[in-house]
């Protein structure tokens, strides 16, 4: 039996602990477990974390240090762990493709010897790497596996926009796809502000300067490295991003975000996870939408598609 109450953090570095943290200011489990290689830092946040969990008002959430054999009855997995980008390296998260690769297959051997009811949320980068090998190499239910994929990507792009024209972010819409790295790229023909297109912005704006796309795309691509440069690593955006697919799982919310996944025929594309607009509720992946592309746009989820798909010929290693 599942319960949908407890999540599973496998990784408990600067990700993992932004995950725990948020997770229990938001009260989004009645149960955490963390599980990482070392134990001690896994100890020290869940101690942490439970004297928080002291003056949370409504739930007593059980934060404690685990085992895979926890997640027999998780709701929910989140896979954080393995080295990640540090400040100076080359800033391309495909780099990690065939360390990490060797990580997810040693804690997917493990959770499947438990489950294969959990959602699994995919973290660790290359993100789509990662998603594609533990969704391919594994007996495990395809539609409950997801990378957060393009959606920190997407949150970076409506912030950017946001201070931009001065508005809410949340009246912007629209999808960066591909990719959760380098080649991600923003699907403009999808971008609107309450519904005001692209190409109408400025003037409904007042800004006599046209907005710089090109600009702003480096920009989403480049402030990862950024922060990493800046503070060491990333973690805060992408534990609002968990935050978000937990709730979306748990509110069986039917929600559609960019996520990134295998491809199934969608654009002609096929044995290769990236991200495009999916729909995510209480069963997970239920459905992946092909939504309309420019050709310059389609040219460039292929480019995107290529260069993950060059990064992943190490799963087959
Ligand atoms: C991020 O984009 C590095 O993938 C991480 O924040």
């Amino acid at each position: 039996m599942v319960n949908k109450g407890k999540i599973v953090i496998i990784g408990t570095s600067n990700v993992g602990s932004a995950i725990l943290n948020k997770i229990t200011d938001f009260q989004l489990a009645s149960e955490i477990v963390l599980i990482d290689i070392n134990t001690a830092k896994a100890k020290g946040e869940a101690l942490d974390a439970s004297h928080a969990t002291s003056c949370i008002y409504s739930t007593n959430i059980n934060v404690h240090v685990g085992t895979y054999k926890d997640c027999h009855d998780a709701g929910i997995i989140i896979i954080t762990a393995g080295p990640s980008i540090k400040p100076g390296e080359t800033p391309d998260r495909l780099i990690l493709a065939k360390t990490n690769v060797k990580v997810m297959h040693s804690i997917m051997s493990e959770i499947t010897k438990y489950t294969k009811e959990a959602m699994i949320i995919a973290i660790t980068n290359p993100l789509d790497v990662a998603t594609y090998y533990i969704s391919t190499h594994f007996d495990y239910p395809r539609e409950k596996i997801v990378g957060t994929g393009t959606m920190l990507e997407t949150f970076r792009l409506r912030r950017i926009l946001a201070n931009h024209y001065h508005v809410d972010p949340k009246n912007i819409h629209g999808y960066i796809l591909g990719e959760h790295g380098n080649s991600a790229f923003t699907a403009w023909s999808t971008v609107n502000i309450a519904g005001m297109p692209l190409s109408h912005l400025d003037d409904c704006f007042n800004f006599s300067q046209r907005i710089d796309c090109k600009a702003i795309e480096d920009e989403v691509v480049q402030v990862a490295y950024d922060i990493i440069n800046l503070k060491g690593w990333t973690n805060t955006g992408i534990a609002m991003v968990a935050c978000r697919l937990i709730k979306a799982v748990l509110y069986d919310e039917h929600t559609i975000l960019p996520l990134s996944a295998v491809l199934e025929g969608e654009y002609g594309l096929r044995d290769i996870a990236l991200s495009i607009p999916r729909m995510l509720c209480g069963e997970g992946v239920v459905k992946s939408f092909e939504v309309k592309l420019t050709d310059a746009e389609r040219d460039l989820l292929l480019r995107s598609a290529e260069s993950v798909k060059k990064a992943s010929a190490c799963c087959r290693d």
